[in-house]
C-alpha cells in the first residue's frame, strides 16, 4: 500500500490531480460500496478538493448512477422539479428524465442518442436560472480512441489570487446570466424551444459567490451563459468579464481530463467551468450520460 496522502479516509484512496484542486479517489466501487457513510465521506473530499472528483471503473447502471447522485440532492428531471430544459428534452434519457445524453452516437433510425458537441464552450451548468446546478455528475460509456477531453478551470483559486483591490471591487457587483447567448452562439436553431429563450432561463446573480459547504469565495462568470454586468454598459462589462476570463482560464487553474470508459467525474459547477473538446472524428464514438444536481441560490 502506497504512503497515505492528506484527504485519505479509511474507506478509500485520494491522490490530488492538480496542486490547487481535483483528486481521484480510488478503492470505492460506488454500486456495493455506497452507505450514507462513504458518501459523507466522498462529499467532503469533493468539497475539500476544490469540487473535482474522479471515481475510475465505475460500471453504473444508468439507475445507480441516478441513485448516487441523488445522495447529492435532489436532480433535474426528478419527480416534482423542473426539468433540465426544453431545448435539450430530445437528447434525455427516454426512460430516466434525470440523464441528459451527450454523444455523437446515432440509433438505427439516424435519431441522435445524445446532444453532439454539448459544452463545447466555456461554462458553469444551468447558471442562468434562478438555482443554478450544484454537482454534475457524468459516466463515460464509451469514448473515441483519442479526443473528447474535458478541461476545467477553477474559478475559487484564481478568485484567491485576485488583488485586494479587484476583490472589493467585485465585491456587490452582480451578473445576468441568459441561456439566449449560448443559444445563439452555441445551439442549431431549429432546435432551441422558444420558451427557453426567456423567462426562467435569465437570472442575476452574484460575480463573487459564497460556497454553501466550505464558505470560500469565488468568482461566477462564465462566457457560455453571462451576458453582463447589472448596470454596467456592455462595453464596459465586456472589458471586466474578459479581464475575470482571461485570469481564470490560466493555465495554472485548468485540469484536462482526458477520459477512460468507466470514469465518473464529478464536479462542482459552484466553483468550477468547463470546456467539452470536440476534436475527434464521427467514426469514433463517444457517449456520456450526465445527473445534474439543482443547487441552492448563489449568495
Ligand atoms: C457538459 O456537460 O457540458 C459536457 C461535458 C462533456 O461532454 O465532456
Amino acid at each position: 500500500m502506497g504512503q497515505a496522502m492528506i484527504g485519505d479516509s479509511l474507506n478509500f484512496k485520494v491522490k490530488p490531480l492538480t496542486p490547487y484542486f481535483g483528486a481521484e479517489i480510488s478503492g470505492v466501487t460506488i454500486n456495493c460500496d455506497l452507505t450514507d457513510e462513504l458518501f459523507a465521506e466522498i462529499f467532503s473530499t469533493w468539497v475539500d478538493f476544490g469540487g473535482l472528483i474522479l471515481l475510475k471503473d465505475q460500471m453504473l447502471t444508468t439507475k445507480q448512477h441516478i441513485e448516487f447522485s441523488r445522495y447529492f440532492g435532489p436532480l433535474f428531471g426528478d419527480p416534482n422539479h423542473e426539468p433540465l430544459q426544453n431545448t435539450v428534452s430530445r437528447y434525455m434519457h427516454p426512460n430516466h428524465s434525470q440523464i441528459y445524453r451527450v454523444s455523437n452516437l446515432v440509433d438505427k433510425a439516424g435519431d441522435p442518442l445524445g446532444r453532439k458537441g454539448a459544452g463545447t464552450y466555456w461554462h458553469s451548468d444551468v447558471s442562468f436560472r434562478e438555482r443554478p446546478a450544484q454537482a454534475s455528475i457524468l459516466h463515460a460509456k464509451q469514448v473515441p480512441n483519442c479526443g473528447g477531453d474535458t478541461i476545467f478551470a477553477n474559478q475559487a483559486s484564481s478568485y484567491d489570487l485576485l488583488s485586494s483591490g479587484m476583490k472589493k471591487t467585485l465585491e456587490d457587483i452582480f451578473a445576468w446570466h441568459d441561456f439566449s447567448i449560448a443559444a445563439r452562439t452555441q445551439y442549431a436553431d431549429k432546435i432551441v424551444v422558444e420558451r427557453d429563450m426567456h423567462g426562467d432561463n435569465q437570472a442575476l446573480h452574484p460575480v463573487v459567490r459564497t460556497h454553501l459547504n466550505s464558505g470560500k469565495k469565488s468568482l461566477f462568470v462564465n462566457p457560455g451563459f453571462t451576458s453582463h454586468l447589472d448596470g454596467f454598459t456592455y462595453d464596459e462589462s465586456s472589458v471586466i468579464l474578459k479581464f475575470l476570463y482571461d485570469h481564470c482560464t490560466k493555465p495554472e487553474f485548468i485540469y484536462r481530463h482526458t477520459w477512460k470508459k468507466g470514469d465518473l467525474l464529478i464536479w462542482d459547477n459552484r466553483v468550477l467551468m468547463h470546456y467539452a473538446i470536440m476534436d475527434y472524428p464521427d467514426d469514433q464514438g463517444r457517449y456520456m450520460e450526465r445527473c445534474t444536481v439543482i443547487g441552492e441560490k448563489p449568495f
